[in-house]
């Protein structure tokens, strides 16, 4: 499988990745991000919404389960749902609250603690692991789509520390 991985240093690093993959997002991609509390699954996930144009607040959605997101994508209008399951009780939990629906060819799904719903989820397009090494990070990237790959192709991280 494609796999790229890179050390992060710092947040700045956690944040340029997530700008680097704003700009080599395409629709209907599924990124499931792995790794402990507080190893950055948020903001990455913040810079990307930022640098793919949101200006409002970045909310983590810790209670909410989801918090949807409309970023232009190619002068196209496209949704973008970020979800952090770590609350969720149960993977029925996931089909009762109807959030098979947000899954589709043109929206966006990026998931946090994607392991609470493993059995409900459709499979990802691209898999984050967020590991501490040092006062840094680890970030794997896993391709396990074409369209994981195409994004995978598309994306040229270059640290800003
Ligand atoms: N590369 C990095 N090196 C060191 N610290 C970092 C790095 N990237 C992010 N951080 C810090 O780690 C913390 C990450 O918090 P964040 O809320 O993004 O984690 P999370 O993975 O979403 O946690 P949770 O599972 O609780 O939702 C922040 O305090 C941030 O400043
Ligand atoms: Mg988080």
């Amino acid at each position: 499988m494609p796999q790229k991985t890179y050390y992060l240093d710092d947040e700045t690093d956690t944040r340029a990745l997530g700008e680097s993959l704003a700009r080599a997002l395409s629709g209907g991609l599924r990124i499931y991000l792995h790794g402990n509390l507080g190893t950055g699954k948020t903001t990455l996930t913040r810079a990307m919404l930022k640098a793919a144009g949101h200006a409002g607040k970045v909310k983590s959605p810790t209670y909410t389960l989801v918090e949807p997101y409309v970023i232009e994508l190619n002068g196209h209008p496209v949704d973008f749902f970020h979800f952090d399951l770590y609350r969720m009780g149960s993977a029925e939990e996931f089909l009762e609250a109807g959030f098979r629906e947000y899954f589709n060819e043109n929206s966006i799904c990026i998931i946090e603690w994607a392991e609470k719903a493993d059995t409900e989820l459709p499979p990802p397009d691209l898999a984050i692991s967020l590991e501490v090494k040092g006062d840094g990070r680890t970030a794997s990237l896993t391709a396990s789509s074409d369209k994981g790959r195409h994004c995978l192709e598309n994306l040229h991280y270059t640290s800003h520390s």
